[in-house]
């Protein structure tokens, strides 16, 4: 059976990787689908993959983080559908800096990118939700940035852990309604590591970013207990559940999607012993959009 029949779900930051796949993964469970990103094109491609798919869905340009914008697009959906059960939201826009070299518009920036929009995603839709007498399910999605500082990261770290104690908050206030609100923490998704994989081990000149807190790729991948990194789909499967009734007396959580990261001894790498490598690893890959795996990512 279908575990999203019946449902209209929200995306906001719906390109092909994560928000995408997160669409794509909901549509199949019978959830009809909003698709809304601040670039058109991201937007048009997913609805266009997604009617592919024999599934309903609509496209939005807007950002998440202007609330009229933010407003108009609830408003045209419960308008469209007359229903919201679900919203998913992976917008926002990293700023690299260190502390010392902060700039404030920057800084806003990322951090109304990424929990302005989350509390406004969360205020408009959960209103929607109540209007329809909807019991609905909010996931925003983190980052290990909302749980461990990084050098270099300030203004992304501060923005995500804002957005985690903003989610249990907002649990909190729309409990009475049953209406929930959970997080997903991912660490480095692969996606992100594909160009970095293929320069560290194709370009003989590979040279580390100067930004403080890079580290290899093989570090990375070494330091993860399951051996990879996560791919856009580990995050849809639990973006599924949220959003289900299997998680129907789940609020306020976060579920790490990180291989063990988060709960291992920091300093052990458990890669050392066990011989993972990055060479080894990216021989088997292959790029993925919206959870569908298409090329080789290396020659
Ligand atoms: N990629 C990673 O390694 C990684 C790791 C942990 C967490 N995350 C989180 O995942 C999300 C990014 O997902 P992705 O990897 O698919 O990235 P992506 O850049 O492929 O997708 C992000 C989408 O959000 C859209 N977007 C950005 N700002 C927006 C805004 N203000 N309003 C509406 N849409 C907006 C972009 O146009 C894009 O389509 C972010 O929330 C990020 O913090 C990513």
């Amino acid at each position: 059976m279908k575990r999203l029949k019946n449902k209209v779900a929200m995306v906001f930051g719906a390109g092909p990787n994560i928000g995408g796949t997160v669409a794509h993964f909901l549509a199949r469970e019978g959830a009809r689908l909003v698709v809304v990103d601040i670039d058109q094109a991201n937007a048009d491609k997913t609805v266009e993959f997604l009617r592919s798919k024999g599934s309903e869905a609509i496209a939005f340009t807007a950002d998440s983080a202007r609330e009229d914008q933010v407003a108009h697009v609830v408003a045209e959906s419960l308008k469209h559908y007359g229903q919201i059960d679900i919203v998913f939201n992976a917008s926002g826009k990293i700023h690299w800096s260190p502390v010392t070299e902060m700039d404030v518009a920057k800084w806003q920036e990322c951090l109304m990118s990424y929990s302005t929009a989350g509390m406004l995603t969360t205020k408009h839709a959960a209103r929607a939700m109540i209007a329809a007498g909807r019991r609905g399910s909010i996931i925003h999605l983190l980052s290990t940035a909302a749980h461990f500082g990084e050098a270099s990261g300030a203004a992304y770290t501060a923005a995500k852990g804002a957005l985690l104690n903003f989610s249990r908050s907002a649990a909190m206030d729309l409990a009475h309604n049953g209406i929930r609100v959970n997080t997903i923490t991912p660490c480095g998704m692969e996606h992100n590591l594909w160009g970095q994989m293929r320069d560290e081990i194709v370009d003989p000149n590979f040279r580390r970013p100067e930004r403080r807190s890079f580290y290899s790729r093989d570090d990375f991948l070494k330091s993860i207990p399951l051996e990879r990194f996560p791919r856009a789909s580990d995050i849809a499967w639990a973006a599924v559940f949220l959003a289900s009734e299997e998680s129907s007396f789940i609020t306020g959580a976060d579920i790490p999607v990180d291989g063990g990261l988060r709960f291992k001894y920091p300093a052990w790498r458990p890669g050392d012993s066990t011989g993972v490598n990055i060479k080894d690893y990216a021989k088997e890959l292959r790029i993925t959009r919206f959870g569908e795996e298409g090329e080789k990512l290396l020659p």
